[in-house]
């Protein structure tokens, strides 16, 4: 007799190696008045919400990797992406956690003044390196150089990619799919999960998480930066990583909308900036600029729009990155 598919997965997941980081679950809180002024059933999946440096998605895939760093024996965890990058910063705490070092290869010049994530990654204990002429094909190189000379010394250096898109880290959002319907058994499968796209590796697992868990549900990602054949090839790239790590047939499939990018990645846009305050001052709950608010800027367009269905339950997953908000000013938010 064969056995359950999705037994025979969550039998490779349990064999991954993890180091939980986070209390699981997160909370699930419906948007009562802003989902009542779009006519949806609104839910929040609070992963900004989670218990260790300020919380937000990187850490479900951190469990992973920091598993494997830990198993493998490695003392030091390398990483890379912007000044204000929130990955970065939750590798540090969770490098902090652990008693690892670590070391952030931030693009970009080296500020002035530490505010917002950058600050909290330096609290945080981590050593900041600044790469203000290079891209992150260039950093990559640097990185693995580092961690060359670092076991020259006798450390042994993890160099974690950007977004801390690994296939192990890509299941951290698989595994949040079973945890979500475990959530919401008693009232039906959401129609629509709609999350912020960056590198894709959360809309990858988030999708791959569908088909195993909850097949009626769509997926939308809303580009917080790259245009959308390039966020959805990486989409598939991470998910084809996954499915592979799981054994299992690659079928999902996710809407990808790139239209609410603004002026550029980590600047302000006007639809993203009034989602910001309608939700905060709707139901008191606050977004980034640079992903979360670009991604409630689309859902919101899109039900006014038509192209999300009237009464249609979504889940909007916030995946963090608050700490961003304190390096903003008023003129820029213009309030
Ligand atoms: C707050 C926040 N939301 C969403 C994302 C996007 O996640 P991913 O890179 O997995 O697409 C990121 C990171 O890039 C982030 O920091």
């Amino acid at each position: 007799m064969s056995r359950d598919p999705i037994d025979a997965v969550r039998a490779r997941i349990a064999a991954l190696k993890r180091h939980s980081l986070v209390s699981l679950p997160t909370p699930l809180e419906r948007a009562e008045r802003l989902g009542q002024s779009l006519r949806i059933d609104l839910l929040i999946k609070r992963d900004d919400l989670m218990g260790l440096g300020a919380g937000g998605n990187k850490l479900r895939k951190l469990e992973f990797i920091v598993g494997k760093a830990l198993d493998e024996g490695y003392d030091t965890l390398l990483t890379t992406g912007g000044i204000q990058s929130n990955h970065a910063r939750q590798t540090a705490a969770a490098a902090a956690r652990q008693g690892l070092a670590c070391e952030l290869h931030l693009r970009g010049r080296s500020p002035d003044n530490l505010t917002g994530n950058v600050l909290l990654s330096s609290i945080l204990g981590a050593e900041l390196h600044y790469h203000e002429d290079a891209d992150y094909a260039e950093i990559d190189r640097r990185m693995a150089a580092r961690a060359e000379i670092l076991s020259t010394q006798g450390r042994r250096a993890l160099v974690i990619p950007l977004g801390g898109g690994t296939a192990e880290g890509t299941v951290g959002y698989v595994l949040a799919v079973a945890e979500i319907m475990r959530q919401i058994s008693d009232g039906g499968a959401p129609d629509l999960f709609v999350v912020a796209g960056g590198t894709g590796s959360t809309a990858a697992g988030l999708s791959l998480g569908t088909q195993l868990f909850s097949p009626g549900t769509s997926v939308l990602a809303v580009s917080a930066s790259w245009k959308k054949d390039v966020l959805s090839g990486e989409i598939a790239r991470h998910r084809r990583a996954a499915a592979e790590l799981l054994g299992i047939e690659d079928k999902a499939a996710v809407w990808v909308d790139d239209s609410f990018v603004g002026p550029g990645y980590s600047q302000v846009s006007e639809a993203g900036r009034t989602a910001l305050l309608t939700l905060a001052r709707s139901d008191g709950i606050l977004l980034d600029t640079t992903y979360t608010a670009k991604a409630m800027s689309g859902l919101i367009a899109l039900v006014r729009a038509g192209r999300i269905a009237p009464d249609a339950k979504v889940v909007f997953w916030h995946t963090g990155g608050t700490p961003e908000l304190f390096t903003r000013t008023t003129y820029e938010l213009a309030i």
